[in-house]
């Protein structure tokens, strides 16, 4: 394989102002960007950019494929939060992670709540759960995999849980519902279960 230097940048939540001095200056070192195109179009229209259709198995092929020595993928909230990155690093060997703010991280400063005692699962372009989670919980979900259907198969999540659905966190469109409402008109969408108290 050719001699790239591949950067995973994490861009935050999504607002122009979440990502980080470091991912910024990242993004204007690299010859070649990476990256769906909210992310391209918000930090990366002003650079050569390559938007995949399958994030995961184009941008490998991608890279594989390309001439640039310096590529950067660009990663949705922080690249050690359920995303890209794990297969860059199982794929390449000369890969640096630029760290960036989770979506959960800035959706739990939205409610104003402690996401250290939290489980993490992420429905995102996967199957529904299995079991009804059983302890506090954050689930990362989407248009498909929406807390509707998350509640819709587990009804006891309503007895057991309060509930926050934290929606495009730190964009304009921003919104916290504490009710269902079938369709949220997006794709960033988190699910936040907490454990009511007796
Ligand atoms: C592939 S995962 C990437 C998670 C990302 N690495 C992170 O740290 O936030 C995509 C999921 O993250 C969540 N997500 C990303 N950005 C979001 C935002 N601004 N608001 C709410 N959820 C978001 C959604 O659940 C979405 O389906």
């Amino acid at each position: 394989m050719k001699d790239s230097e591949i950067t995973v940048i994490s861009v935050g939540p999504g607002d122009h102002d979440m990502i980080t001095l470091r991912g910024l200056k990242a993004i204007e070192a690299q010859e070649m960007i990476i990256g769906m195109t909210d992310s391209v179009e918000t930090f990366a229209k002003h650079k050569p950019h390559y938007i995949p259709k399958n994030m995961r198995a184009d941008s490998i092929e991608f890279i594989k494929n390309c001439p640039a020595k310096k590529i950067g993928v660009l990663v949705s909230g922080d690249a050690g939060f359920f995303s890209l990155s794990r297969f860059i690093t199982k794929e390449f060997e000369n890969v640096k992670i630029i760290a960036g703010v989770s979506s959960m991280c800035a959706g739990f400063a939205l409610i104003k709540k402690m996401w250290f005692s939290y489980r993490f699962i992420s429905v995102h372009g996967r199957e529904l759960l299995d079991e009804c989670p059983s302890e506090s919980t954050v689930i990362l979900c989407d248009e498909v995999n929406s807390p509707d259907a998350i509640i819709k198969k587990f009804p006891q999540i309503t007895e057991k849980f309060d509930f926050y659905i934290l929606c495009d966190v730190s964009l304009p469109t921003e919104a916290v519902y504490t009710e269902l409402k079938g369709s949220y008109g997006t794709s960033r969408i988190i699910l936040v279960l907490e454990e009511k108290t007796a």
